[in-house]
């Protein structure tokens, strides 16, 4: 099965989680590009979809698939979205498009996180992928000097701006072994608008492509 494959498989598997007559929260990136396609099938069971990019709006509205404001929303069932590295555990990376902030609120707001993606995104430890930082654009080389005291290597990614507007520094060169930590040690450095680490609201289930049928992981505890 190629990798395209791997993530069709997990987003329609991700149709069984979406709650019926209800707005479903969306993420963004490639497999959940799929996710809505396959959404699109069912748009008349739902209410409509909450998005965490541009982009995913977009897409939601060319299938014909209600888009909502989140703040018109007060009860979120489910969230799917893709993630850059998970773990076991179920802590991410995610920030890969750069959607990290909105895709972190709706999170939040969400009862039930489904994670989609293909088996090479499951790691043993989080940081071989750069976590993305968004940062407000005037704090861009506080930030940077910051993430050096910390013995990683900042990269802003060029010619990019988040849409909230702001700057994202791709950070190199982590080994996270305490992510919930990192997390909100990160957080509180000033400028920092939020970074990629979702391990305080992590994911709730896994889907995970893999050649001989997707799995899936349940978050313990
Ligand atoms: C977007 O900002 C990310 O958090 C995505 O969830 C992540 O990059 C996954 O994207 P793919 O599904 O394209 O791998």
């Amino acid at each position: 099965m190629t990798r395209d494959e791997l993530k069709q498989q997990v987003a329609q598997a991700a149709l069984k989680h979406v709650v019926e007559d209800k707005v479903v929260g969306v993420g963004s990136g490639s497999t959940v590009n799929l996710f809505i396609d396959a959404l699109a099938t069912i748009k008349g069971r739902i209410e409509g979809a909450v998005a965490a990019s541009e982009a995913s709006a977009e897409r939601l509205k060319k299938h014909g698939i209600r888009v909502f404001d989140l703040n018109s929303v007060s009860e979120l069932p489910v969230y799917v979205d893709g993630a850059d590295e998970i773990t076991e555990h179920l802590h991410m990376i995610k920030g890969g498009g750069g959607a990290l902030t909105r895709e972190k609120i709706i999170a939040a707001v969400a009862t039930k996180f489904v994670c989609i993606c293909d088996a090479s995104k499951l790691v043993p430890v989080l940081g071989k992928y750069p976590l993305p930082i968004e940062v407000i654009p005037m704090a861009r080389g506080y930030v940077g000097r910051e993430m050096l005291k910390r013995k990683s290597q900042p990269v802003l990614r060029e010619g990019f701006k988040t849409d909230n507007g702001n700057l994202i520094l791709d950070c190199h060169g982590l080994t996270i072994l305490d992510p919930s930590a990192l997390e909100a040690e990160l957080n509180s450095i000033a400028g920092v608008v939020t970074n990629g680490l979702f391990a305080r609201r992590g994911a709730d289930v896994l889907l995970l492509g893999a050649p001989g049928g997707f799995q899936t992981l349940k978050r313990k505890g």
